[in-house]
């Protein structure tokens, strides 16, 4: 199996340029060597969201776009709708039991992101508790690497956390994931706050016109001690200067630009000119990309639900094994509990009638225990039993049948006997309706 990684973003709008060195471009470089599941959490938007639940729809596409018009490669990369995995929520639950309200209340990110937010009526349990979720999407995934920007590591810390106590506690079921930084782990605002950040709207978004993006540059934050072109300027910490550093590929003419900032011999609009001019090369091919795929909304529409699709498969797999290990995959199987199946107290099959055509347009008569997937065809007085388990088909014994209102038969009573793992009784359906006449009496 491939190493896997599991990242994502919230829906809270489009993505910005702190997304893009933060993560995007990690992930858009290692897609080629790992399974990718990129993780559209609208769930986690909501957390702080929830207020306008209607907003979601849209924004989940846009970060979609956002996605394909960076470079992810959809055919490498599954885009998850987090609400789309009720497994996640399952998970979370469990994994609520593994973390102290202390704990979270440490959370450094979370402390910050309340701070910012002033909700009005205390801290909502599911905001405050969004690592123990962001844990439970990371490892139904069993993500090896995580890249995420700086201030996501203390919710990979927690998630390793509970990777630890969870495979100690229960079984080695998850794996312990590993953060990634981007290149630039924290990319400062354009008002040269310490973080891009859409609440706090200073961002410069991956889909902004250029007219916007000059906009941006043109009235970035600079050095505030300079008041003239000719008064030598601060090139460190100037955030003007450390997206030059960042998306400016010509490293002579930053070299030259922060030489000639500090003699006072350059002044900040030719400095910023120069910085937009660069921005706008970087942004132009991928606002195309997002153009192309903004003209096609159903192939978009596809890729999503085809990525939710095999995410959901994974966290299916890995529900299955952490139910196992936490010893959630109950029998009720009177055999294991020590009734005899003879016994009176048995438990008899619930069965279904499955509707079958067979022979032109003869029907046939198929009874299918839902419980447990036994099931009995009757045909001219016969009847056959089989049963499903190993994914496997097996006839069981065969007997007379009595066709009345009621099948009935003159066969064994069988115990309906609850197998270990949940099985899919509509795959047995769709089993017996695709090979129906191999089920009944040959005759
Ligand atoms: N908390 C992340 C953010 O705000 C989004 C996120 C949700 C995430 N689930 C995740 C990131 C899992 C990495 C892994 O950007």
């Amino acid at each position: 199996m491939n190493k896997r990684i599991l990242t994502g973003d919230r829906p809270t709008g489009p993505l910005h340029l702190g997304h893009y060195v933060g993560s995007l471009q990690n992930r858009v470089k290692l897609q080629h060597e790992y399974d990718t599941y990129v993780l559209i959490a609208d769930v986690q938007a909501l957390t702080d969201n929830f207020e306008h639940p209607e907003k979601l729809g849209d924004n989940i596409f846009q970060v979609a776009l956002d996605y394909l018009a960076v470079g992810l490669d959809p055919e490498k990369v599954k885009f998850v709708v987090q609400s789309m995995v009720p497994e996640l929520a399952e998970l979370t639950i469990y994994f609520m039991n593994l973390v102290t309200v202390a704990t979270l209340e440490r959370n450094p990110t979370v402390k910050e992101e309340i701070k910012q937010r002033n909700f009005v009526k205390g801290v909502p349990v599911g905001f405050w508790s969004y690592p123990i979720s962001q844990a439970a999407d990371i490892t139904i995934f069993k993500a090896d690497l995580v890249p995420v920007g700086e201030d996501q590591l203390p919710m990979i810390e927690q998630a390793r956390e509970i990777v630890r106590r969870f495979n100690r506690l229960y079984a080695k079921v998850l794996v312990e994931p590993r953060a990634m930084l981007g290149a630039v782990a924290r990319l400062p605002g354009t008002d040269g706050g310490a973080k891009m950040s859409k609440s706090l709207g200073n961002c410069i978004y991956l889909g902004d016109s250029s007219e916007q993006v000059r906009k941006r540059v043109m009235s970035m934050f600079t050095d505030p001690t300079r008041i003239h072109p000719t008064d030598p300027g601060h090139v460190e910490g100037n955030p003007v200067f450390t997206y030059h550093d960042v998306f400016n590929p010509n490293k002579d003419e930053v070299e030259e630009l922060k030489e000639r900032y500090q003699k006072g011999t350059v002044g900040d609009v030719e400095v910023k000119a120069r910085l937009f001019r660069a921005i706008n090369e970087f942004l132009e091919p991928i606002r195309e990309r997002r153009q192309e795929y903004a003209l096609r909304p159903n192939l978009v529409r596809e890729i999503i639900l085809e990525g939710t699709a095999s995410g959901r498969r994974v966290a299916k797999e890995t529900i299955e094994q952490v139910r196992d290990s936490m010893s959630l995959n109950y029998a009720f199987n009177p055999v294991l509990s020590g009734i005899d199946p003879k016994s009176s107290n048995r438990l008899p099959h619930i069965w279904k009638r499955v509707h079958v055509r067979r022979i032109g347009n003869e029907v046939g008569n198929i009874k299918l225990c839902w419980f447990c997937g036994a099931f009995r065809s009757y045909w001219n007085e016969r009847v056959r039993e089989f049963v499903y388990r190993d994914e496997e088909i097996s006839e069981m014994q065969t007997g007379r049948a009595y066709v009345s209102n009621e099948l009935s038969a003159d066969i064994i009573e069988t115990p309906c006997s609850t197998p270990s793992k949940n099985i899919d009784i509509s795959t047995i359906e769709s089993k017996i309706l695709a090979d129906v006449n191999s089920f009944y009496p040959q005759y």
